[in-house]
């Protein structure tokens, strides 16, 4: 103990990546426990930006120990290529530990990715097209291929083999494609085991050690609450349980092993690809935000749709996490706004008001903002480093915010870089506080 969940409070792209990164300097150990290179985490620091999509955003801490979970998908070719970069960069990645019943994308996941939303047309949900859900719909089926079959020629050839023979038809368009000949696969698989092999870990085992000795644990999050399979806006979500429960089942440690969640959000709203998004702006002041907040993409370089400040979602996302703290990120982006809107409730279809989030498709896609409206500031927060730096508006939101969900606010995003970070008097009694870090840490 203790072990603290960071997760994503809205659709992704919250700064989970940036969060991480401080956490992880006073813990001892960070893991990834859903997702895969679908997520593209941020962590700008001594004037350089390091984009990770698979390896825990703990691995710029030299010798951290660095845990890919048991419910990660693996692109083992993006994990491979995210190892060279580091190591390009001269990142010591030897903390670094692969569960080997963490479940791989393989060429077909790809491809079935792409043939899906292609088939969707207008419908499509825009997804990052890495594989994820064809991925976790194979293990589901329980035809998933995982880390531990890529040290055993035989196993593996037979379970692509079965994975394989259920999807015929729908692979019928790829039957010229070299990446799907069964032995080119086999034996690019099999190079991708070799080169992972030093990595590869009872991760659980690792984990529980970690905790039973009394050492922190990070479980780093990817995408965000509403974009939950079970509880986001589906369809229109990943394929994966990105809330904090899944903590617990994509690393193999129980309820009780948690101590602290700490839901990431941003002082506005922003979305990646389809689904409803009932506080999003258009025009001049959706391209302004965008623009500022560089509001594009990390793993697909797409411009991020933007809204006003959703409190119905956050409140939602706070409860089915259980969030204990938030850390709202990218505040100084709404400086030089006159008046700030944040959404209070929803209004539906011929004038119906919902308080709560709603579970009903139709209702969600009718759904538009009702909103209060907050003063803005036109101070540069960028070196604000203490709450009593900001301006009064700023900590006049901040509050609104906060009262709202009734979750205390431990930590401010003000800028991209690793100390451009508000440590609230609020984080003082948290276990993440014992994070707090000088703002220049070893790389
Ligand atoms: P993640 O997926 O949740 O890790 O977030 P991303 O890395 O995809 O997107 C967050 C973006 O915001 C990155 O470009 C970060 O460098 C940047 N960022 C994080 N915190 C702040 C902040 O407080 N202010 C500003 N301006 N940018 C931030
Ligand atoms: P991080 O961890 C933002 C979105 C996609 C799409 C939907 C389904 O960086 O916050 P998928 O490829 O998962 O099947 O796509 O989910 N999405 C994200 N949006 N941040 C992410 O990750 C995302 N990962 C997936 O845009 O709408
Ligand atoms: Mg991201």
């Amino acid at each position: 103990m203790p072990g603290i969940v960071i997760v994503g409070a809205q659709w992704g792209d919250e700064g989970k990546g940036k969060v991480t990164d401080l956490l992880a300097e006073k813990a001892d150990a960070v893991v990834r426990f859903q997702g895969g290179n679908n997520a593209g985490h941020t962590i700008v620091r001594d004037g350089q930006t390091w984009k990770l999509h698979l390896i825990p955003s703990g691995i710029l801490h030299r010798g951290k120990l660095c845990v890919i979970g048991n419910g990660v998908v693996i692109d083992p070719k993006v994990l491979t290529d995210e190892l060279e970069e580091l190591s390009r960069r001269k990142v010591d990645t030897t903390g670094l530990r692969i569960s080997a019943n963490a479940h791989l994308i393989m060429p077909y996941h790809l491809l079935l990715d792409h043939a899906g939303e292609a088939k969707l047309g207008k419908l499509q949900i825009g997804t990052t097209r890495r594989g994820i859900g064809p991925c976790y719909a194979d293990k589901a089926a329980r035809l998933g291929i995982r880390v531990q079959d890529l040290l055993d020629e035989k196993i593996l050839k037979k379970k692509i083999i079965a994975a394989l023979e259920p999807k015929r038809l729908s692979l019928r368009p790829f039957a010229k494609d070299p990446r799907l000949d069964l032995q080119t696969m086999t034996e690019e698989y099999l190079t991708y085991g070799h080169r992972l092999e030093q990595y590869i870990a009872d991760t659980t085992r690792l984990v529980h050690d970690q905790l039973d000795a009394g050492r922190c644990v990070v479980f780093e999050g990817a995408q965000g609450a509403l974009l939950d399979i079970d509880h986001g806006t589906y369809p229109f979500v990943t394929s994966s349980n990105p809330v904090a429960g899944a903590a617990c089942v994509g690393a193999g440690v129980g309820p009780k092993d948690i101590d602290e969640i700490w839901g990431v959000t941003k002082a506005y709203g922003t979305r990646v690809g389809a689904g409803p998004f009932p506080t999003e702006l258009n025009g001049t002041l959706a391209d302004q935000i965008r623009e500022r907040g560089g509001e594009y993409g990390t793993t697909t370089g797409r411009a991020r749709r933007v809204g006003w400040l959703d409190l119905v979602a956050l409140r939602y996302a706070a409860r089915i996490n259980s969030l204990t703290a938030l850390a709202v990120m990218k505040l100084d982006v709404l400086s030089g706004l006159d008046e700030l809107n944040v959404c209070t409730r929803y209004r539906g279809a011929e004038g119906a008001e919902f308080e709560h989030f709603p579970y009903h498709q139709t209702v969600l896609h009718h759904a538009t903002g009702e909103y209060v409206q907050l003063p803005g500031w036109t101070e540069d927060l960028s070196d604000c480093r203490e709450e009593s730096d900001l301006p009064p508006a700023a900590r006049e939101y901040l509050q609104f915010m906060s009262d709202f969900v009734g979750v205390p606010t431990a930590m401010i995003g003000v800028g991209p870089a690793r100390d451009a970070i508000i440590w609230t008097q609020a984080s003082a009694g948290m276990a993440g506080a014992g994070s707090r870090a000088p703002a220049s840490a070893s790389a």
